[in-house]
């Protein structure tokens, strides 16, 4: 038999590297001026007051949403300034060429902290995000479902997660935060564990393009 150094049987590959394909980017940071939660709270309550909006399904667990155009209230004109210029970085992260970018919807739910909510996208937008206005302590956090989950039609057992396993991705809720993600992404409320005498309050927003996509076959004009 051939006696085979030991030297000369390693079986790795050389200048092995690692990519990611086609990651989901989930961008977030903190409000510069958290107070400015507070002001809108006020706002919002105003408008749930008011008797515009959508009242809780059923009525039974509070969960009222406003209207969709919030954006156009005055008292919100510091959070559109953020969301505005966060998402043109975005934008320009992606390279996507465009004339401008809008906010096309946005709507606050005030709910139950305890009420959960279905997975869900949403269309008609490029990018979404939610700010966390209210949140009481052990409320429910929003959760993003992997956008591959066909490719979990074979699930093996995992002896721990990580990222490149996990189906669930979730950052814990905090007054103040703001998350953007593509649209696409699934996303739900999870069910929580707080007491019920606070509401959770989430101001939620959709961000759409102007501009001529020159693609032949895929012309769209967005104005
Ligand atoms: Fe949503």
């Amino acid at each position: 038999m051939l006696d085979i150094p030991t030297a000369a049987r390693v079986v790795q590959l050389s200048a092995k590297q690692l990519f990611m394909m086609f990651p989901t980017p989930m961008f977030t940071g903190m409000l510069p001026d958290v107070g400015l939660c507070d002001r809108i709270e006020k706002r919002l309550r105003e408008v749930q007051k008011s008797g515009k909006g959508f009242p809780s399904p059923g009525g039974k667990i509070l969960a009222y949403m406003t209207p969709d155009d919030i954006q156009t209230l005055p008292e919100m004109k510091g959070l559109v300034e953020v969301i505005m210029a966060e998402s043109s970085s975005i934008l320009d992260f992606y390279a996507i060429k465009r004339d401008s970018h809008y906010i096309t919807n946005m709507w606050a739910n005030i709910a139950n902290p305890n009420r959960r909510h279905n997975f869900h996208i949403h269309p008609n937008c490029l990018l979404s995000g939610l700010v966390y206005i209210k949140v009481p302590k052990n409320c429910g956090a929003t959760i993003f479902a992997s956008p591959r989950i066909h490719s979990k039609n074979i699930e093996p057992t995992y002896f721990k997660k990580n990222e490149f396993n996990a189906d669930i991705f979730s950052i814990p809720p905090e007054k103040g935060r703001m998350l953007i993600w593509p649209s696409h992404v699934p996303h739900a409320v999870e069910q929580g564990t707080a007491d019920e005498a606070e509401d959770r309050i989430v101001v939620a927003f959709n961000v759409m393009i102007r501009g001529l996509i020159d693609q032949p076959t895929a012309r769209l004009v967005l104005s």
